[in-house]
Parts: C-alpha cells; sequence; structure tokens
C-alpha cells in the first residue's frame, strides 16, 4: 500500500524555502530510507534530522548521508528529551537558516512522502496543513485496533474539550508557515508527546491561522519499534483536560507571538 509514486510533479518555489524536520530515536533502519524517498518526492526540500542522540547509531548514519547530500542536515541533541522538544528545536533551527515552510514528519515511514506534495499544495492556501487519518480519503494501513483506537479517541476528546474543529489532532504529518510557527507562540510549548501535536494545532486555531486537513494513508512502521508510551498518552489526557476545564474558565491566555531571532 505505499506510494511509489510522487502524486504531482510541480514545484513549490512559490512557498519559499521548504525543510522537512525528521526526529529521531533509534531509526537505524529507517533513516537512510526515509531521507531517500523525501528527496525523490520533492527534490527541493532540504532535510533536518533532529536525533536525539540514539544509542544504536542513527545520528552518525544521518551524519554519514549528511555527507553525501547538501540538502540533509543533522541537529545532534544530547539525549532523549520527547519529540515535541526535537522539533522545537529544529524548527528555531529551521528558522534561523532561513526556511519559510517546516514540515513535521516521522523517521519511520508512516508518514509517506509521496503525500507531501499534498500537504504543500494545501498549504498555498492555509497556515497549517495537517495530513488526516480522520477525514474522508484518509486511512490507517495495518495498525493495530487499539492504536486506532487511540488515536480516534484521543482526536475526539481533543476536539470536544478544546472545542477545535479538527478530525485529526493528535497526528503528526504537518506543514506550518514559519509565520504560524511564531505567532501560534513556539515558545510557550511545553508539552512533549501525543499531546505536542494537540497543544500546536490548538494554538494556530486560537491565534486565528487557517488549518487545512487533508487525507493521508498512514503507514504502520515496518522496521523498528514504537515509543509511544502510557506516560506520554497519561501527559495528553492530563493536559487536554486541564486545558478544557481553564478555557470553559476564561483562564488560557492568547498565544503570545514570538520574534524572529
Ligand atoms: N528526537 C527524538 N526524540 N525523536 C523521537 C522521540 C524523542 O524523544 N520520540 C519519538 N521520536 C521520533 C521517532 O524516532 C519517529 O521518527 C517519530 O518521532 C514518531 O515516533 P513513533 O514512536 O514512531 O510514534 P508513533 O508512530 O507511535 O506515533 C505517531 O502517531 C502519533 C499519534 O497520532 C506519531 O506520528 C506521533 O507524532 C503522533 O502524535
Ligand atoms: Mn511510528
Amino acid at each position: 500500500m505505499t506510494d511509489s509514486t510522487t502524486e504531482d510533479t510541480e514545484t513549490f518555489g512559490d512557498l519559499g524555502k521548504i525543510l522537512v524536520i525528521i526526529p529521531t530515536y533509534n531509526e537505524i533502519e529507517n533513516i537512510a530510507r526515509i531521507t531517500g524517498r523525501v528527496r525523490a518526492a520533492v527534490p527541493e526540500a532540504h532535510i533536518l534530522v533532529a536525533d536525539d542522540n540514539s544509542p544504536d547509531g542513527t545520528g552518525q548514519a544521518a551524519d554519514d548521508l549528511a555527507a553525501e547530500d547538501p540538502n540533509v542536515q543533522v541537529l545532534h541533541r544530547k539525549g532523549k528529551e520527547g519529540l515535541g522538544a526535537a522539533y522545537l528545536a529544529g524548527f528555531r533551527w529551521g528558522i534561523d537558516h532561513g526556511y519559510d515552510v517546516l514540515v513535521e514528519m516521522d523517521a519511520d515511514g508512516s508518514h509517506q512522502p509521496e503525500q507531501l506534495p499534498r500537504l504543500l499544495t494545501a498549504l498555498r492556501g492555509a497556515d497549517l496543513v495537517l495530513g488526516s487519518r480522520w477525514v474522508p480519503g484518509g486511512s490507517v494501513v495495518n495498525w493495530p485496533k487499539s492504536r486506532e483506537f487511540l488515536s480516534r479517541g484521543g482526536s475526539t476528546y481533543s476536539r470536544m474539550m478544546l472545542r477545535v474543529p479538527i478530525r485529526d489532532v493528535t497526528g503528526g504529518y504537518r506543514a506550518f508557515r514559519k509565520q504560524t510557527l511564531l505567532g501560534l507562540g513556539m515558545s510557550e510549548v511545553a508539552s512533549q508527546g501525543y499531546c505536542f501535536q494537540v497543544d500546536l494545532a490548538w494554538r494556530a486555531v486560537r491565534a486565528g491561522f487557517r488549518v487545512a486537513e487533508v487525507p493521508i494513508t498512514f503507514v504502520e512502521r515496518e522496521f523498528g519499534a514504537s515509543k509511544m508510551s502510557g506516560n506520554i498518552v497519561g501527559e495528553a489526557l492530563k493536559l487536554v483536560t486541564t486545558w478544557g476545564i481553564q478555557s470553559r474558565l476564561g483562564k488560557i491566555p492568547a498565544p503570545v507571538p514570538d520574534r524572529e531571532a
């Protein structure tokens, strides 16, 4: 079910410079595959691998890829600090290096690079595009029922608690305009796991940005293991519940925009 062809051969120069950020923790079997697919699918996009000092040597493997391809760069972080922290560091790096579009993509192939043109096309008319499993045309392949239940449940709960008009609030395949990240108050974000994704989407909505969802086919990884854990789910449940209550009490302040450095 993996797409073997890129859907769209058009280019995206009108959107500015594009950076695909790929966070990694122990993705040694996946790193070369994913970077190769991104380069083939959208040749103009650059890649930043944000590695948390993976014990399996993913960081070194990424350095080797970067040595052969100037469009691949690596951000080495000192240890495992969570997906949210890795993305925030990657966004900051990308903005500081002059990128206009910042894309979130998992390393394990779940987010198919061949569908990236779809996200970028939609970004022409939006400030944030979410790759969505739970809109018509979206789907998951090879996901255990338990994960699907958790993801659908997490999205529904977040949508109701936070009153965000988004079907897939926890998804991690996204394209942001730089102005969206700066405007949603990136530096105020403290959440780590699933919740990081909910936090960013909700902030974008509160800051008045145009958020679009496009269908994606999420393919469960073939190699390596998920880092999802009970703690990550627990953090999400606790924070979304707290935020929902606080917002009903009028205690959630508007996002404070960041300045460009
Ligand atoms: N640098 C870094 N640090 N990377 C991490 C960390 C971390 O602490 N934890 C996970 N990652 C990387 C993984 O190596 C992978 O590239 C990506 O983040 C996603 O991790 P997975 O462990 O494969 O996540 P998942 O498949 O269970 O969860 C997916 O679905 C969630 C729910 O919809 C992801 O797309 C999540 O972003 C999403 O919230
Ligand atoms: Mn995964």
